[in-house]
């Protein structure tokens, strides 16, 4: 069963949720023709998740925030004072996703948007030759096979609810400058990135008819629990000037790529994707 861990926490100063209008977590008024839009953002209880919901609440959407985590989302959700609704738990459990697109269904009756962000790094890092098919299906559960089985079970819903209202329909799959630049020491990371970024690809195409924009965004090194372990090396790298813009990456710098992408700002667009690295990747010489 879905545990809601917490229920719908009200937005602080806003409007009723008929009006035209919706005033965000930052005070502006964001324009909001039929009903406040709906989105899914897994992996939501911290780093580039959270920063997600919280960018899509302040652009007026209702969310389903979902972690395998349950502690730091009670906190995202006191932090907010959001609409948000926390659902827990492992998306790589395929089973469950059904009652994650529910949540929004049950709480909202619409789904406008699914942010696949959740995502595992490899369990070791090391040398390509020592990786195991443990950490490998670990890497494909979570970051391939979770991606592509929940972009299957909103994109059913989203059709079934047709495009009318005039929302803008997404999915955003949050994959890694890995998709495409090789990491030895991570080989696992990189193809389960690889293949999520296909699956943009694939759903793109798919659901282009539709007018469902279906995006990738790839991140570079970016400030979160995920990078902490290596922050060393990092620090050693941007410093060295391997980052062009001589600078980590925020969770908010990622959050705002998807924001736009999830307003529709990228139209005519079919399956693009934005790398966020300050140029980490940019081939130079
Ligand atoms: P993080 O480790 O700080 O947070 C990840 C969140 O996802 C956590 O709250 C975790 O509980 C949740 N999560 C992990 N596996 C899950 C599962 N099976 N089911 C449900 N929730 C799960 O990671 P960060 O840095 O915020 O990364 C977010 C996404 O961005 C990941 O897909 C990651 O691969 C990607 N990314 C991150 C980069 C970085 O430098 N931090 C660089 C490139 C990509």
């Amino acid at each position: 069963m879905t545990q809601f861990i917490e229920d719908r926490v009200v937005m602080r100063g806003s409007p009723s949720l008929l009006v035209g209008f919706h005033k965000g977590l930052n005070g502006t008024m964001t324009a909001n023709v039929a009903g406040r839009p709906v989105a899914i953002v897994t992996g939501a209880a911290r780093g580039i998740g959270r920063a997600c919901v919280v960018a899509l609440a302040e652009a007026g959407f209702q969310v389903v925030a979902h972690d395998r985590e349950g502690e730091e989302e009670r906190e995202l959700l006191r932090a907010l004072g959001a609409e948000v609704r926390v659902v827990q738990g492992d998306v790589a459990d395929l089973g469950r996703h059904g009652e994650i697109v529910d949540a929004a269904i049950a709480a909202w009756g619409r789904l406008d948007c699914l942010v696949n962000n959740a995502g595992v790094g490899a369990m070791r890092r090391g040398d390509l030759l020592d990786v195991t098919p443990e950490s490998f299906d670990r890497c494909m559960g979570v970051n391939t096979r979770g991606v592509f089985f929940l972009s299957q079970a909103a994109a059913r819903r989203m059709l079934e609810q047709g495009g009318g209202g005039g929302q803008h329909r997404s999915i955003i799959n949050i994959t890694s400058s890995n998709a495409a630049a090789v990491s030895v020491s991570r080989g696992e990371y990189c193809v389960s990135k690889c293949a999520s970024s296909m699956t943009t690809t694939l759903f793109a195409v798919r659901l282009a008819e539709a007018g469902i924009g279906v995006y990738e965004v790839r991140p570079g090194i970016i400030e979160t629990d995920m990078t902490r372990p290596v922050k060393e090396r990092y620090d050693a790298l941007i410093a060295g000037g391997g980052v062009p813009m001589g600078r980590w990456g925020k969770p908010e710098d990622v959050a705002a790529v998807v924001r736009a992408m999830a307003e529709g700002k990228l139209p005519y667009t079919v399956g693009e994707a934005v790398t966020v690295d300050g140029g980490l990747t940019v081939p130079r010489f």
